[in-house]
């Protein structure tokens, strides 16, 4: 499929999708909020596919935030809608079964934030700035980011983060846990192909298994999550992939997964 605000490259089983409209530092307008949801659907379907890659075109930005000019000519019943619509593409990123890394290169405000925390995991370059800044144009973040960065960082650095809505540099933003690395902006694409492919040579059953484990498992009770994660457990022990995984350590060859 061919798109007006992402370019799609496909590398061996890793997809990486980045969000085309730098002249607006690749910010989110209805149509590639569209777009994206099209395109992770697409690589959730394909069982080629084993990890995502998201990141934004240009040096400068991972994605500069929602369209402003979009949303001041927003209603309230439109606002729903499109605050609905955000929200619905990160849970659909977040639960579509494999790895999706942000490489966030550059600036990641308001729903480029949002978009990043949706990802299972966050790479950036030593120049991003990550924050939440719609308190600034009087709003709050619609795209989940109130909850996720919460559930991320506990109350108080989240309330400072989002009350403020000032942006935190990228290695304040891995002090506190939000990024796994930070990279030169020279090296960052680079090994976010990395870690993907990486990623994408594991077994498949037990990469969704461990996503829904600990996506899920954060809002159950302890008891609950616990529960899952056995049924999980058992679930990847009925696999292919296990005896596979298990039989190489055993004989002291590299396993190969096929994702049965
Ligand atoms: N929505 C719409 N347009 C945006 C945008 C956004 N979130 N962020 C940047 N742009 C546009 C600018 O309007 C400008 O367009 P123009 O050249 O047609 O005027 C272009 O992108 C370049 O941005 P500019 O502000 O000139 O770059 P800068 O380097 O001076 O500043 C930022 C960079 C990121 C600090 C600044 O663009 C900014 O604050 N953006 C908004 C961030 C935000 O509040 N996001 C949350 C939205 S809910």
């Amino acid at each position: 499929m061919t798109y007006s605000n992402l370019t799609i490259e496909q590398r061996d089983a890793v997809i990486q999708i980045t969000v085309q409209r730098p002249d607006k530092l690749n910010a989110l307008n209805l149509d590639t909020l569209i777009e994206l949801g099209d395109a992770v659907e697409d690589a959730t379907s394909d069982d080629s596919l084993r990890a995502l890659i998201i990141t934004g075109a240009g040096e400068k930005a991972f994605v500069a935030g929602a369209d402003i000019a979009e949303i001041n000519a927003l209603n309230p019943l439109q606002a729903r809608d499109f605050s609905e619509l955000g929200q619905q593409l990160m849970r659909q990123i977040e639960n579509c079964g494999k790895p999706v890394i942000a490489a966030v290169n550059g600036f990641a405000l308001g729903g480029g934030m949002e978009l990043a925390l949706a990802c299972h995991i966050r790479i950036a370059s030593d120049n991003a700035r990550l924050g939440l800044p719609e308190i600034t144009l009087g709003l709050l973040p619609g795209f989940g980011g109130t909850q996720r960065l919460l559930r991320m960082l506990g109350r108080s650095r989240a309330m400072q983060l989002i009350l403020s809505g000032q942006p935190i540099d990228a290695a304040t933003a891995e002090h506190w846990g939000l990024l796994a690395h930070v990279y030169s902006t020279q090296e960052l694409s680079d090994q976010a192909w990395t870690l993907a492919h990486k990623l994408a040579a594991s077994a498949p059953i037990a990469m969704r298994s461990i996503i829904e484990a600990v996506q899920n498992g954060q809002d159950m009770s302890l008891e609950a999550a616990l529960n899952m994660e056995t049924q999980l457990f058992a679930l990847c022990c009925s696999s292919e992939d296990m005896r596979e995984g298990t039989s190489a350590f055993l004989n002291k060859r590299k396993p190969k997964f096929n994702g049965s």
